[in-house]
């Protein structure tokens, strides 16, 4: 392929992920925008494969079908509540692809350089090397907080920000000995390697299970730098601008999610940043008061009183998958002109726009679902909120309790209507096992069972009504 083509494939493939990006912030548009990913990825595939003649390199090309179908099976069985897991592990193979490309790149540098041009090189490949391995076990780290295989409490090694600036210290060290050249690089390379590892390792333990869509946005950012850095080594323009755009988008999502629950991006990288040492994190004052149980029935007799609901969605909708049968109530409530809209919390769920994805996936009209911010003052003048498979979102700890883990996040004020139903199973805690005083409110009732086995009750009741 000439070099001008190869350049225009390129920049159509730079352009495709752009418009893809675009596309993916509305839900409106987000699968067209993903349309447009995919045939730039499609497109900067060909392009790669043709350069390098991949057609006469039997053990690459047949490398790339095998991982090709593993990732199409496994994409087309996650349950959408384990995406956040498979995210995070797709970015610890972009760290450690970042890894072996630094390392692979040391040991056969096919370009002779010389001067500052391989000072420059030598400077980008430890960069890489050190971002790869950070990510890598990053990553590893947040899929097994989002798996449940770790526990989501933050660990908060006593002068945890001495050790880690050490060991930001020592890779400096190490990255001076790798640039000198000589038969030290290698190993300096390494090290360099093992202590990213454990800064990553360190960084994500420490921090706590509130905070985790931060760390989730974050290593997004990460993997697209490492990729960038990887571009840089292998001279590949649109590996350097794929990643940096996920490395940006990955940065801005992170500071809308910051933002969102009232944080610090430093205070939350860090890691328990102003928490007291040793602290409990799930603390929080005992709550006075107890939770009153409700029924189908009741709920179905309080809204056909209602004149205005608001349904809080959370986690639990989503492993339940009510989306479907709440779209039913809500049409139903509608047509007898009650007021009825969804308030979405930033880190509902586990994924930024979880619950958009899921209601759009029900068809919900999107006009009727609402950000914190356009509906958090309409709560007290409402006659019903239906709090379904919600929790932390929904915690009045965050503001008046400033020993809880989540103090500060702005949540949902559901207690301020004139009646709350909180769906779900039993007495479990939410992501962040804080306790919920919301629970114990005089207002509140508690409809136990199944998230989509409570909505399709009241369902059948609302269809006899
Ligand atoms: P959570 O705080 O996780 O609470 C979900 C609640 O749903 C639980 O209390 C659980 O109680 C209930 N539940 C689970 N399965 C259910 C089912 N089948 N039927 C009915 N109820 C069920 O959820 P949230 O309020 O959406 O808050 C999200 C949390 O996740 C936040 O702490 C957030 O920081 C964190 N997080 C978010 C993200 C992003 S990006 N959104 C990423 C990582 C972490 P029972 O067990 O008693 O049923």
């Amino acid at each position: 392929m000439t070099s001008s083509l190869l350049g225009t494939a390129y920049l159509a493939a730079g352009v495709l992920f752009i418009m893809s990006l675009k596309g993916l912030s509305h839900p409106e548009t987000a699968r067209r925008g993903n349309l447009f990913g995919a045939i730039g990825m499609v497109l900067a595939v060909l392009a790669v494969a043709v350069q390098v003649g991949l057609g006469s390199a039997p053990l690459i090309l047949g490398t790339v079908l095998v991982a090709g179908v593993i990732g199409a099976v496994l994409a087309a069985r996650v349950q959408m509540t384990s995406m956040p897991q498979l995210v995070a592990i797709l970015h610890s193979f972009v760290g450690a692809a970042a890894v072996l490309v630094g390392i692979s790149n040391h040991l056969h540098s096919g370009v002779p350089l010389t001067g500052a041009e391989l000072t420059i090189h030598e400077i980008e490949t430890f960069v890489g090397v050190f971002i790869g391995a950070l990510t890598f076990t990053g990553s590893i780290i947040a899929w097994g907080k989002l798996q449940g295989v770790i526990h989501s409490k933050p660990l908060l090694l006593p002068g945890r920000h001495l050790i880690n600036l050490g060991l930001v210290l020592v890779s400096v060290w190490l990255g001076v000995v790798f640039v000198g050249g000589g038969a030290s690089a290698l190993p300096a390379l390494l090290g360099v390697t093992a202590i990213a590892g454990v800064v990553g390792v360190l960084l994500v333990m420490a921090i706590g299970g509130a905070d985790m869509p931060v760390v989730v946005s974050m290593l997004n950012s990460y993997s697209g730098w490492a990729a960038s850095a990887a571009g840089f080594m292998l001279s590949n323009d649109l590996l350097i601008i794929t990643g940096a755009l996920v490395g940006s988008s990955g940065a801005i999502l992170s500071y809308i999610m910051c933002k969102a629950m009232n944080r610090s991006f430093l205070s939350v990288i860090l890691g328990g940043f102003g928490a007291e040492e040793g602290a409990a994190p799930a603390g929080g004052a005992a709550i006075a008061g107890e939770m009153i149980a409700t029924t189908a029935e009741e709920v179905v007799e309080s809204l056909k009183e209602a004149g205005s609901v608001i349904i809080v969605p959370g986690y639990g909708m989503a492993v339940a998958q009510a989306q479907h049968p709440v779209r039913e109530i809500v049409e139903i409530l509608r047509k007898r002109k009650v007021q009825v809209r969804f308030a979405i919390h930033p880190v509902a769920g586990r994924l930024p726009g979880h619950m958009n994805v899921l209601l759009a996936e029900a068809n919900l009209p999107y006009d009727i679902v609402l950000e914190m911010d356009e509906i958090n003052e309409d709560f007290a003048g409402t006659d019903v909120v239906l709090v379904i498979g919600a929790n932390d979102i929904v915690n009045p700890s965050a503001l008046d309790d400033p020993a809880s883990p989540i103090a500060g996040m702005p949540v949902l004020p559901a207690w301020e209507a004139e009646s709350c139903i909180v769906f779900k199973r039993g007495r479990g805690a939410g992501y962040a096992g804080v306790e919920n005083p919301l629970f114990f409110k005089p207002r509140t009732r508690m409809l136990y069972g199944d998230a989509k086995a409570s909505v399709e009750a009241i369902l059948r009741l609302l269809q006899q009504a």
